[in-house]
């Protein structure tokens, strides 16, 4: 039987990688319902090749839109529109899908990942926000609904195939490995422009998940996001740069033998391996080159320039919503480069005073996470920034 899946943020840079695996297995899937932002476009022609059930957009202009390219263009096809959070839900939660694809990005992710799973849906996890905000609860909602959560980050594939289902107090450390960003071994960092911090060396990604790359936000995010999904302590995880992005993480056992996974820089790969998962099915993607790879070298961050780390350690220490405030905080500075109005050394400075200024809600509800995240934001567009 092909199996359903629903993909939440089909029209961005995973969500339209997954759809290119889907392409290349089209025996083994079914597109059940797609859900995007405002690229109406793209995503009315993704709808009519794979003719999913269900779309949502962010918003009744949007959907409007969408309606007008459908019945100019669809033919026959006619499929329910909806929009925003509900929409989302809808998405999420679809009677016929087996597995959802969580590619939103940022804590938007959170209430229809936990709709998914509470629907006893397998996730196939990309939105790693989702863990950094939400970790506990959504790891209980999954364990109590019995659903599998499949890493979709390509680090955290290769942790998880490296563990294959180990006891995690066997682990002596995983090894988190960082491509370094392109400001990788530079000490300086004022007077960054947009330009080079959205210009990754390794991987084509979206513009939030790059600039999280070029502060090392993202090796903090996914820390984070490490510690959630294997349970393992975060003075266990470490950060480890490996500027060619051929191993994507390793994990030592108590015994020493260290089991790594490598793999070409193509997102594809995990992606796949996280639709298909727990069987494999044949690859499309230009297997590995050994030979013409050369060497692997490794190195230790910079955690003097870029104190991202520290904040990731400081968060899950402080617990509670303290992690939830920090990715509030970054998605918010994020934006706030991206528009002008903050330099790059700028979204440290918004991040560690939105920490500092928070009173930790410990073992917090949803409703205490979705408050803590509105506070840090509120806060975070607020936080005046040395030049
Ligand atoms: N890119 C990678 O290689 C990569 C690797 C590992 C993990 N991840 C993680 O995967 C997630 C997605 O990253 P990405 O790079 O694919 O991001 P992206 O290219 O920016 O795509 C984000 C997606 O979210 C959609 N979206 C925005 N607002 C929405 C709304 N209100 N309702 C529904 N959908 C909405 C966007 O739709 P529109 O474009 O139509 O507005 C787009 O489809 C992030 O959490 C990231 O950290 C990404």
């Amino acid at each position: 039987m092909k199996r359903g899946i629903a993909i939440l943020g089909s029209t961005g840079s995973v969500g339209t990688q997954a759809l290119d695996v889907i392409d290349h297995l089209p025996d083994r899937f079914r597109v059940v319902a797609l859900a995007a932002g405002r690229q109406v476009e793209r995503l009315a022609q993704q709808a009519c090749r794979h003719r999913p059930a269900l779309l949502s957009v962010a918003d009744r202009d949007a959907a409007a839109a969408l309606q007008g390219i459908l019945r100019a263009e669809a033919g026959d096809y006619r499929p329910e529109i909806t929009w925003g959070e509900e929409g989302l839900l809808r998405a999420a939660t679809h009677p016929e899908s087996h597995l959802v694809l969580t590619s939103v990005v940022g804590a938007m992710g959170v209430e229809p990942t936990l709709a998914a799973i509470e629907a006893g849906k397998d996730i196939a996890l990309a939105n790693k926000e989702t863990l950094v905000a939400a970790g506990e609860l959504v790891m209980t909602a999954a364990r109590s609904r019995g659903v599998n959560l499949i890493p979709v980050d390509s680090e955290h594939s290769a942790i998880f195939q490296s563990l294959s289902g180990a006891d995690p107090g066997w682990v002596r450390r995983i090894l988190l490995t960082a491509s370094g960003g392109p400001f990788r071994g530079r000490k300086d960092l004022s007077g960054v422009t947009r330009e080079e911090a959205l210009r990754h060396p390794r991987w084509v990604m979206g513009a939030k998940i790059t600039i999280d790359s070029a502060t090392l936000m993202n090796k903090a995010l996914e820390m984070i996001e490490a510690h959630w999904l294997f349970g393992v302590p975060m003075e266990k995880i470490e950060v480890i740069v490996h500027p060619e992005s051929i191993l994507h993480s390793a994990v030592e056992f108590c015994d020493g033998n260290v089991i790594a996974q490598l793999g070409p820089t193509d997102m594809r790969l995990p992606i796949q391996y996280a639709l298909c998962y727990p069987e494999r099915s044949p690859g499309f993607v230009e297997p590995l080159d050994l030979f013409a790879v050369g060497s692997l070298t490794f190195e230790r961050p910079d955690e003097e320039t870029f104190p991202s780390l520290s904040y990731a350690r400081r968060a899950v220490t402080m617990g509670g919503t303290m992690p939830a405030v920090l990715n509030a905080a970054n998605e918010v500075a994020v934006e706030r480069f991206l528009a002008g109005e903050i330099p790059f050394t700028g979204i440290f400075q918004v991040v560690s005073g939105v920490m500092d200024r928070h009173d930790v809600v410990q073992r917090p509800d949803l409703a205490a996470i979705i408050a803590a995240d509105r506070w840090a934001r509120a806060v975070a567009r607020k936080q005046v920034v040395r030049a």
